[in-house]
């Protein structure tokens, strides 16, 4: 028999039916459309709006199309990993809340937590219980309410963040499609340029670090930016060289931080811009949900057989790429 390899079955994906524009934004701070089209590329982003909402609300949806499209039945599932910054609650994870909300009784759920490079962790995590030959039904979960945690006083983090959800379904093959190469990297020192300052175990939560509005998402843009075009250009390159992929056919799925990001890691992979997958105009950085969105919105598009090299960099710092070859 041959290798069993990881292969992604199905897309599903969900968000939330409220927008904020661009000139929602400059009503409530000193910004422009032309300011955050020019220096990030965004237009809209979606909201989760509702007393008692959380992420969970916004990957059930995903899981449910998901179930829809693959005809899965919740029963059938033997893992859920939710990839999220922005859990329900501390404890217990998303992913168990989630399997709650669908009846998911027969699967271990955990949540993982890399930030923009969540689904990247989370698909070599699964990969790995699929390629063991002991797991054959794998529910991968890229899912945030970024909302929650952004401080809508900050113009240079405000534009950036929206909400929403993907989720894929993972199956054994031994067919040469699915995961097939990996560079995954992290370096902890970046944590000083992008966190949140408190509310965890080193500062929990006080009146003076609400007060100091220390429980939302802390960015120094530029230093992010230089590190994210040059670690997701390094690695990206480093997995299309080895495995002889040709650039002007290999699809490219980049985390949606910045328009002007993608643009940099793209040339610099030589990538055909016709096959570069974007759409951060529409949703801006939904974190661990971005790749599983560009996915959902290329499914169509994409055939069996087709090379995606997806990319991703995010707090940690967290960094890396992955070879896939679509399945179906
Ligand atoms: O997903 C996780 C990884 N995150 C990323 O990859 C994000 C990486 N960083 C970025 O995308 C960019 O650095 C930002 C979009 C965050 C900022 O863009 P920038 O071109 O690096 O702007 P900047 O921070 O250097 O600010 C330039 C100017 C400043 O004004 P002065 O000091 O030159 O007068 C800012 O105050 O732009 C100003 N500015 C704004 N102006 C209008 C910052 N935000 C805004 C705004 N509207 N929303």
């Amino acid at each position: 028999m041959g290798k069993i390899r990881a292969a992604i079955t199905g897309v599903g994906a969900y968000v939330p039916e409220d927008v904020l524009t661009n000139e929602d934004l400059s009503r409530m701070m000193d910004t422009s459309d032309e300011w955050i089209m020019t220096r990030i590329g965004i237009k809209t982003r979606h909201i989760l709006k509702g007393e008692g909402k959380g992420t969970s609300d916004i990957a059930v949806e995903a899981v449910k199309q998901l179930f829809e499209k693959t005809n899965t039945k919740p029963e059938e599932v033997e893992l859920v990993i939710c990839c999220t910054v922005t859990p329900d609650m501390f404890f217990p994870s998303t992913a168990c809340v989630i399997c709650d909300k669908l009846n998911i009784r027969n699967a271990f759920a955990f949540d993982v937590n890399a930030a923009c490079s969540g689904f990247l962790y989370g698909l070599s995590t699964a990969a790995k219980f699929i390629e063991s030959g002991r797991y054959k039904k794998i529910v991968l979960i890229g899912a945030e309410k970024m909302t929650s945690i952004i401080d809508y006083t900050d113009r240079a983090t405000s534009p950036i963040f929206g909400d929403g959800a993907g989720a894929v379904l993972i199956e054994p093959t031994t067919e040469q499609v699915g995961v097939l190469d990996e560079e995954l990297k992290s370096d902890g020192a970046g944590r000083v340029h992008l966190h949140m300052k408190a509310g965890g175990s080193a500062r929990p939560s006080t009146h003076e670090t609400i007060d100091a509005r220390e429980h939302y998402v802390y960015q120094e843009g530029q230093p992010v930016f230089k590190w994210a075009v040059s670690k997701m250009a390094d690695t990206a390159v480093d997995v299309m060289k080895r495995n002889n992929l040709d650039p002007n056919i290999t699809w490219f799925a980049p985390h949606q931080a910045n328009l002007r990001i993608i643009d940099a890691v793209g040339h610099r992979m030589g990538i055909d811009s016709s096959r570069v997958m974007v759409n951060i105009e529409k949703y801006g950085n939904t974190t661990a949900a971005t790749i599983p969105l560009l996915l959902w919105e290329w499914e169509s598009k994409l055939k069996k057989g087709d090379d995606i090299i997806i990319a991703t960099f995010g707090a940690g710092f967290t960094w890396g790429a992955i070879w896939l070859k679509w399945a179906y």
